[in-house]
């Protein structure tokens, strides 16, 4: 049997506007180290993982090289790479530089309380199904709403998931469904990696369990949050 090669693209090239502080949230600094380097470590440590590339902000390579990988020795990081304007266009190059993997593990930077044991789960789960979306079952009730806030519907609480990464997909299948997208253009409203596989791959996506605490480090209250649990 052929070998199975899992790499990860961890995410890092974002702008965190709606944090609002001048830093990238994903530099910004928890008990010591910045918030990148808790899922890294995750993915460094998980056996299951071969390679990680990093994809970060232009002018933010140097620092992600030496501040975080070589200072914190992530040996599985086999390339840190420049991300666009959009998340879809910073998980394009990601993509490219995972060339020759079987699977592939798309994973936010800011999600820092990600375990080794979702990523063995979203694995398996990718292993039978194809691929692995982490989510979980929303909480609240969700409305669909006007701009001006007005209902337009109440969908069923019991079939409503929040979404969370790790993703996991067959390394050609999603890479086909990006490629797809970037020529078609049709990139308007894309929010992760899942959407992209079914509007340009018609691929059947699978919810695969999380975590409450797998959360994205997004506003501040997040921040306060996530100071709290590593107290
Ligand atoms: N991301 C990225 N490239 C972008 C935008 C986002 O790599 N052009 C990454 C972020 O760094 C983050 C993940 O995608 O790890 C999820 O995105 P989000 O939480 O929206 O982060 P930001 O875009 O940085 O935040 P905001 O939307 O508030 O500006
Ligand atoms: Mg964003």
């Amino acid at each position: 049997m052929a070998q199975i090669i899992v790499n990860a693209i961890v995410l890092a090239a974002g702008k965190g506007s709606r944090m609002g502080m001048d830093t990238p949230k994903q530099y910004l600094m928890v008990r010591g180290k910045p918030i990148l380097y808790y899922s890294l470590k995750t993915f460094e440590e998980c056996k299951a993982i071969d390679g990680i590339i990093l994809v970060a902000g232009a002018d933010d390579l140097n620092y992600c090289r030496e501040e975080i990988v070589e200072k914190y020795g992530f040996l599985k990081v086999k390339s840190i790479v420049a991300g666009g304007k959009e998340r879809y266009l910073s998980v394009f190059e990601g993509l490219h530089a995972a060339e020759g993997c079987t699977y592939v593990m798309i994973h936010d930077g800011a999600r820092p309380f990600v375990t080794e044991e979702i990523l063995l789960h979203n694995l398996e789960t990718a292993m039978q199904k194809g691929n692995a979306i982490t989510g979980m079952p929303v909480k609240d009730t969700i409305r669909i709403c006007t701009p001006e806030g007005k209902t337009i519907s109440t969908p069923d609480r019991r079939v409503v998931w929040q979404v969370q990464t790790p993703q996991t997909f067959l390394y050609e299948p999603i890479c086909k469904a990006y490629q797809v997208m970037m020529e078609r253009g049709h990139t308007d409203g894309i929010t992760d990696d899942a959407m992209v596989a079914e509007r340009f791959a018609q691929i059947q996506t699978v919810m695969c369990e999380g975590s409450y605490r797998n959360i994205k480090i997004t506003s501040p209250e997040d921040l306060e949050w996530m100071r709290m649990q590593l107290q």
